[in-house]
């Protein structure tokens, strides 16, 4: 398994290039099941999770083709996929393939509005807390689906197809909405979906239903209105920037000091996010380009942050922060209100020194002026990320193991940081 070796104490200098985001891909893949045309998906990152991804949906019977690079291309462009799901072969999604990854679980809305029935295997619990589907076995039911659970399946039907409904979520989920979403565009009649996860990738993969006939509007708001249409068609789509991978590059330049310019990045997609690094003392300028972010010697401020749904700030960059924090002067607190256990990273992180007392769902942490490298590993990619940010800042060697979890998220993550002066290597055994 490759592990991931850093020596700490070198500032990043130079520019970083930002791809397709990762929790827009997933969906949008997904959403190439609800045609029996061709859905092509342009600025790709290449990640495991698209990998694996591409094997569930082979497994339906889903044709993925990757174009290989053209003749003039730059070499930081995504890849291009072109997805074919014409002929449907199998509406069962087992557990061995779900449990590997939880969005898989989303087919299931696609599956039934297309096909009428699907048989999903339920994600199980994760390295971040429980994560339930009730509100998405609720958003179908609204749509008319009969659901059944049995042994560890989720079996939705609706023979005479979905109609449209008003699908009322008592809590914000970004996987919720996108299954409400691919289901109601496929619904006869109207649906209306009320306290809709607002999250940039829903808006996106919105764009690109609408792009295939879908007639949704709304999307980006806490309302969204679908009128559902009988058949979708082709259409091509580009991907939005990861505005995760922005931000984490972010925080790594506010922890190490320099200045870096995130290519193709758009701030307001972290804008709450961005707001906080200004607070602690990093400068973020909008550039033409993307976003600059510059630290130079001054000390990093301690911040008060909790999680919350977008626009707010965002749980994927909790870990991150609290990484950052670790090296401010004064006392932080981050407080997690999405994810009940998303706490792994912590331990880690004190492996390196840092002061950190969990309280419930509040972390405290107390800057030190120092972090002094170990090896560690973390549980999810997030939480690895953010051992990686205090790494680039701590005395001497850090390895990070597990790195399978950090090619589930982050594309080619050593070479970029390498590329702006980290001295950062992939070591494979
Ligand atoms: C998405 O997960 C993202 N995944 C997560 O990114 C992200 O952390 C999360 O949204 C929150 O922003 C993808 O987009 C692929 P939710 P999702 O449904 O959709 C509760 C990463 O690192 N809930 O918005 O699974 C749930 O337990 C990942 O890239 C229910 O109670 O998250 C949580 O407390 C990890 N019942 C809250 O809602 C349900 O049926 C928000 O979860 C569904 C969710």
């Amino acid at each position: 398994m490759d592990r991931i070796r850093i020596v700490g104490g070198q500032r990043l200098n130079g520019a970083i290039p930002i791809l397709g985001a990762k929790n827009a891909t997933l969906p949008l893949m997904i959403a190439g099941l609800l045609t029996e045309d061709t859905l092509i998906l342009d600025n790709v990152p290449r990640l495991a999770d698209v990998n694996q991804l591409q094997r569930i949906l082979g497994n339906h019977g889903v044709d993925i083709m990757i174009a290989g690079k053209r003749p003039g291309e730059e070499p930081n462009h995504g890849s291009t996929l072109h997805i074919s799901a014409k002929t449907i072969v199998d509406t069962t999604a087992p557990y061995d393939l779900v449990s590997r990854m939880r969005a898989s679980f989303w087919v299931v809305a696609p599956l039934v509005a297309r096909m009428g029935g699907a048989k999903v295997s339920l994600p199980g619990g994760c390295a971040i807390g429980t994560r339930p589907v009730d509100l998405l076995i609720m958003a179908l039911e609204k749509l008319g689906a009969g659901i059944e659970i049995e042994s560890g399946y989720v079996i939705a039907r609706a023979p005479k197809g979905l109609r449209g409904g008003e699908i009322v979520f008592p809590k914000v989920t970004v996987g919720g909405t996108h299954t409400a979403l691919m289901a109601a565009s496929l619904a006869r009649g109207t649906t209306v979906i009320e306290n809709a996860a607002r999250e940039p990738e829903i808006g996106d993969v919105a764009d690109c239903l609408n792009k295939m006939g879908a007639n949704i509007s709304g999307a980006g708001t806490s309302r969204i209105v679908v009128e559902g249409v009988a058949r979708l068609n082709g259409a091509r789509h580009s991907v939005l920037p990861d505005r995760i991978e922005t931000g984490t590059y972010a925080i790594a330049v506010a922890m190490t000091g320099g200045d870096v310019v995130l290519q193709h990045a758009r701030p307001e997609l972290l804008q709450a996010a961005l707001d906080v690094l200004a607070q602690t003392g990093a400068a973020v300028t909008p550039t033409n380009e993307g976003i600059r972010i510059t630290r130079n010697g001054a000390s990093l401020d301690p911040v008060e942050v909790t999680t919350a749904p977008f626009p707010g700030f965002p749980t994927d960059l909790q870990a991150q922060l609290m990484a950052l924090m670790t090296r401010a002067r004064g006392t932080s607190h981050i407080t997690e209100a999405i994810f009940e256990n998303r706490f792994m990273h912590v331990q880690e992180l004190v492996r390196l020194g840092a002061r950190i007392k969990l309280d419930g769902d509040t972390a405290t942490i107390e800057g030190v002026s120092r972090l002094k490298g170990a090896p560690v590993m973390a549980t999810d990619l997030r939480a690895s990320v953010s051992l990686v940010i205090a790494a680039l800042a701590a005395e001497g060697e850090t390895t990070v193991n597990r790195v399978y979890h950090l090619d589930r998220g982050f594309e080619r993550l050593e070479e970029k940081l390498g590329a702006c002066g980290a001295a950062i290597q992939r070591i494979s055994d």
